[in-house]
């Protein structure tokens, strides 16, 4: 019997894919549209990328939302993000209930508002017990202030990591298993400090489609373009 065109090698699927969103901004641009027209229907494009990953057997999703570099933008984008990312996880609660997803907010609480703290604290404690997906929120999230920060608790203990899990452990992504799969959107080719520590063997995704556009068909492309993937990890 052949296989139906969208038909996923199990086998192959990835059990973590992470994503840096990017291009929000310039897709509302093109429209004549302020940025954060293009951060709302970023939103959208979430909601069914998460659920295309689920539908596949996706068990890990994890999403770049804001940079501990986006601080430098205007404030009212700044706080536009701010606004709209509490929203997010209120209005996505029941839903996320209803579909058995868990919910991770990965990076630095220092510097976030006291008001977005309690609503990451509280989405993240209702949705714990889900089995299901786990959709990770990268916010105010750098890598290199995550490997800083875990080199200072290493420091402090007065005791060196003995193995690279034992270091990964101390990582704000401690038992999340690395990304099979890294996708960006929008162009750009570049990590722009995201998971470097994690991404050591992730195969790359590049492709021109701004985020807000990327959508079920093109999350099954990026799948169907890494299983034809050749990993060596140094190998032959
Ligand atoms: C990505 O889209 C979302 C965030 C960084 C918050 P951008 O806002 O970077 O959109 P472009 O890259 O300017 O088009
Ligand atoms: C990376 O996108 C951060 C997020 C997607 C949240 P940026 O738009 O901030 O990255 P650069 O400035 O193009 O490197
Ligand atoms: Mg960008």
């Amino acid at each position: 019997m052949s296989k139906p065109p969208q038909a996923q090698d199990a086998a192959a699927i990835p059990r973590h894919i992470a994503v840096i969103m990017d291009g929000n901004g310039r897709w509302a641009k093109k429209r004549g549209l302020p940025r954060m027209f293009g951060h709302r229907e970023g939103v959208k494009s979430l909601e069914e990328v998460l659920r295309a990953c689920d539908s596949i057997g996706v068990r890990w999703l994890t999403v770049y939302a804001f940079s501990t570099e986006n601080w430098s933008r205007p404030e009212d984008e700044v706080q536009g993000i701010m606004g709209l990312f509490c929203d997010t996880l209120d209005r996505k609660r029941p839903d996320f209930m209803k579909e058995n997803v868990r919910l991770k907010v990965l990076g630095s609480r220092a510097g976030l508002p006291q008001k977005v703290l309690a609503r990451i604290e509280e989405n993240e404690a209702a949705l714990s017990g889900n089995t299901g997906i786990t959709l990770c929120i990268a916010f105010n999230y750098g890598s290199r202030r995550e490997l800083l920060e875990a080199a200072a608790r290493c420091a402090a203990s007065g005791k060196a990591p003995a193995t690279e899990e034992e270091f990964s452990s101390l990582l704000w992504t401690c038992g999340i298993p690395d990304p099979e799969l890294l996708i960006r959107t929008s162009g750009e080719q570049r990590l722009s400090n995201f998971l470097l520590w994690q991404c050591a063997y992730s195969e790359f995704y590049f492709t021109e489609t701004l985020w807000p556009d990327f959508r079920r068909e093109q999350l099954l492309e990026a799948v169907r373009c890494y299983q034809a993937r050749v990993r060596r990890f140094g190998g032959l």
